[in-house]
């Protein structure tokens, strides 16, 4: 065997594995990775982080990672109740490396813009510090393409892009003045933020849109840290509030016996995600995780568009294969 042709085969070799771990994983491989061999999240014992969308989901699955590890946070959502009960959980699972003050239940609305500066006053005055803001809260969507009402785009961005950007820039603006440009954003995107799904437009394009803000923000500011984690299907309620196409109207669906992730698997990955500082990384089962790569890639998406009906991409989203 000449040299060249033993170059090859580790060549297929390296490619065959890679596409196999593809098909195995939960995640992308690099954030796999990173959950075996990357830095351990109690790297970040001490420091602040500040999640929007902490009351359920995904947000209360990475507020309990974190606080296992003695993170201090920063709880932020709209139901009171439901943040004392994360509050509460965060602190049982933290087994005495944080006190009741070292997480800070901060009931906030997202679509209130004119509260957001008063908000990081409020983190401020109690922490005297703020390292890491999570961009968790948000809402899905189902409807049909051709009947969704122009005020639903324009409610659905104004949650899950126009309020995120808005908060985001205070942030940036206090790592800027305080930490001379450096800190930590992050934002719960979604598989959907770089392929497109059927029955979720304007949530894709919001996701899209989402992923662009933060992409344009890191090539302007290359101290800051930028973390896009992008979700699969996740066994979460966020049905029940999903957006439809029409204007007021909530989708009132269930996750339940579809296939899909935990959201407890889910927070740790994303908890995995920023402590070792990574910028775009996804998780979700298969076929998902193999889907985003493909979604990752043009030829491979026009192939995979030719075999691919909505309906069939529909039921691997909804979790029904
Ligand atoms: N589950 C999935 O399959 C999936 C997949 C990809 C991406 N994601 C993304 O993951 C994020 C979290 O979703 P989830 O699945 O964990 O669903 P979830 O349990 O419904 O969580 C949504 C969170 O957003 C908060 N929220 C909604 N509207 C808000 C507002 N106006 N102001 C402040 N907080 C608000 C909710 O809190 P309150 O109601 O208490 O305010 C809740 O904590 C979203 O950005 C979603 O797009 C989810």
């Amino acid at each position: 065997m000449t040299f060249l042709e033993f170059l090859l085969i580790l060549l297929v070799l390296y490619y065959v594995g890679y596409i196999v771990l593809w098909i195995l994983l939960d995640c992308n491989v690099s954030l796999w990775y990173k959950s075996r061999f990357g830095v351990s999240l109690s790297t970040m014992r001490g420091q602040v982080v500040w999640i929007t969308g902490a009351s359920s989901g995904i947000g209360r699955a990475l507020a309990v990672s974190l606080a296992r590890h003695g993170v201090r946070l920063v709880l932020s959502a709209r139901r009171v109740k439901q943040l004392e009960d994360v509050q509460a959980e965060c602190l049982e699972a933290a087994r005495g490396l944080l006190a009741q003050n070292d997480v800070l239940i901060l009931p906030m609305d997202m679509l209130q813009l004119e509260n957001h500066q008063s908000h990081l006053y409020t983190v401020l005055n109690h922490f005297d510090r703020l390292d890491v803001l999570v961009n968790n809260a948000g809402r899905s969507q189902r409807a049909n393409w051709t009947e969704i009402e122009i005020q639903v785009d324009r409610d659905l961005f104004e949650l899950d892009v126009f309020s995120v950007i808005h908060l985001s820039r205070i942030v940036v603006r206090y790592f800027l003045e305080q930490n001379g440009g450096r800190g930590h954003i992050a934002a719960t995107s979604s598989i959907a933020g770089f392929s497109p799904v059927p029955f979720s437009a304007t949530y894709c394009a919001a996701k899209h849109a989402l992923n662009a803000y933060l992409s344009a923000l890191k090539v302007e500011q290359r101290k800051l840290d930028v973390t896009i984690f992008a979700p699969g299907p996740i066994a979460t309620d966020f049905l029940l509030e999903a957006f439809t196409g029409t204007d007021g109207r909530k989708l009132g669906g269930s996750t339940a016996n579809q296939k899909r992730l935990t959201a407890k698997r889910c927070g740790w990955l994303f908890a995995v995600a920023l402590a070792n500082k990574m910028d775009v990384t996804w998780c979700g089962l298969f076929p998902v995780n193999a889907l985003a790569y493909c979604a990752r890639n043009p030829t491979l998406t026009k192939i995979i568009g030719h075999f691919m009906t909505e309906k069939r991409l529909n039921n691997i989203r909804e979790g029904k294969l």
